[in-house]
This record gives C-alpha cells, sequence and structure tokens, in this order.
C-alpha cells in the first residue's frame, strides 16, 4: 500500500519509517510533487489534522495521514494548544515562544502541562483519529540542547531530565508523537492483513 505523509519534516518522516514495515510505501510531500500551503485554519489538532489529510486526498486522491501538534498549559487555560508553533507571533520563533511561555508562568506555582498529537488517517475517503499524550511540566528555565520547540523547558512526569536533555530515541519512546505514531503502525498492521 502507498501512503503519503502530508509532511516535508524529514526528521517526522524518518521517525516514522523505522517504525513502518517495508509493505507500506511512504512517500512525503515533495514524492508527490506537492508545494502547496496546506491549509491548517481549524481551532483545535483534530480539525487541522484532518484538514491537512482530506486536502491531499481530495486533491491527489491518494490516502495519506497528516499530524497536528501543541502544548497544553493547565495554568493557561490550554495555551498554547493549536497556536503552538506561532505563539510569540507569525515568525514562529521556538525561543520566543518559550520566553513567553515562562514569562506567563512566571511566579505560577502550577506547572502542569501536555503534549499531545493527533494524527488524521484517511484511507479511500474514510477518516481514522490516533492520539498520543505526554504529562510533565514547565521548568522555570531553559534546560539542554536537543530537539525542537519547546523541548528545553518541558519536562516529562516519566524522567528528571527536559525533552531537550535527552536523545531522540529516548525522547520519542514516551513522547507525543511516539504514542500517536505507534497506534497507527499498530492500526495500518492489523490493516493490511485483513
Ligand atoms: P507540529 O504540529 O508538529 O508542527 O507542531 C506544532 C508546534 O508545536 C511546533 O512548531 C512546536 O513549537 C511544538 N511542538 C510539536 N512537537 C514538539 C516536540 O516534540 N517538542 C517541542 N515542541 C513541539
Amino acid at each position: 500500500m502507498k501512503l503519503v505523509f502530508a509532511t516535508n519534516n524529514q526528521h517526522k518522516l524518518q521517525e516514522i519509517k523505522q517504525l513502518l514495515d517495508d509493505s507500506i510505501g511512504l512517500l512525503d510531500l515533495n514524492d508527490i510533487n506537492c508545494t502547496d500551503d496546506i491549509p491548517e485554519k481549524q481551532e483545535t489538532l483534530e480539525g487541522n489534522a484532518s484538514e491537512k489529510s482530506f486536502y491531499i486526498f481530495n486533491k491527489y486522491g491518494m490516502n495519506c495521514f497528516a499530524d497536528d501538534t501543541g502544548l497544553e498549559i493547565e495554568a493557561l487555560n490550554g495555551e498554547p494548544g493549536v497556536y503552538s508553533a506561532r505563539y510569540a507571533g507569525e515568525e514562529r520563533s521556538a525561543e520566543n515562544n518559550m520566553n513567553l511561555v515562562l514569562e506567563k508562568l512566571y511566579k505560577i506555582k502550577n506547572r502542569k502541562a501536555r503534549f499531545r498529537t493527533v494524527i488524521s488517517l484517511v484511507i479511500d475517503g474514510h477518516e481514522t483519529q490516533f492520539e498520543g499524550v505526554v504529562e510533565g511540566n514547565i521548568l522555570e528555565e531553559k534546560r539542554g540542547k536537543t530537539g525542537f520547540g519547546y523541548d528545553p523547558i518541558f519536562q516529562p512526569n516519566e524522567s528528571v531530565s527536559s525533552f531537550a536533555e535527552m536523545s531522540a530515541g529516548e525522547k520519542n519512546k514516551i513522547s507525543h508523537r511516539g504514542r500517536a505514531v505507534q497506534k497507527l503502525v499498530v492500526y495500518l498492521t492489523q490493516f493490511k492483513t485483513q
């Protein structure tokens, strides 16, 4: 089966390729010559993931999946959530986004937060969604150099390290995206054998 992953992020693509066996031919947007700015204008992670996967299915007629992730901070009523990439502005700076979170949580005791990923899979026009969550806390200051986005200020409950102090392998085992992808892989493995 050929399946498009609606991403240009090679890091995400490789991560998923490692988990899927060779019977699923995984393609990215580059492989299908898609250079469109795929719309993600919804107000939920579910809505955005769905919008992206149906965009590809409807335009190219190919089975497809897309993901959307947000950091949800309890004391900020779930912010930045669906706005995680551009929380501090359209320039999408990870440093500015983290600084804004640290500013908003200054002197706030409740540091509880979670990362949540939603994957929307569309096969023959039928959608299935998968969710992955990792619970943790926002640190008082940035720690570590690996990863991306909010990794230096997020410490998962399972670890004494921030995400940015972990290797990619360690992070993938417990991360929101890793967990959502594992569910997708189980589903696809069963789907193939039907
Ligand atoms: P996306 O939906 O995967 O593009 O994620 C949206 C935004 O959430 C990213 O631009 C990052 O700011 C943040 N984000 C997503 N995944 C992670 C992660 O694993 N660590 C840190 N930040 C992340």
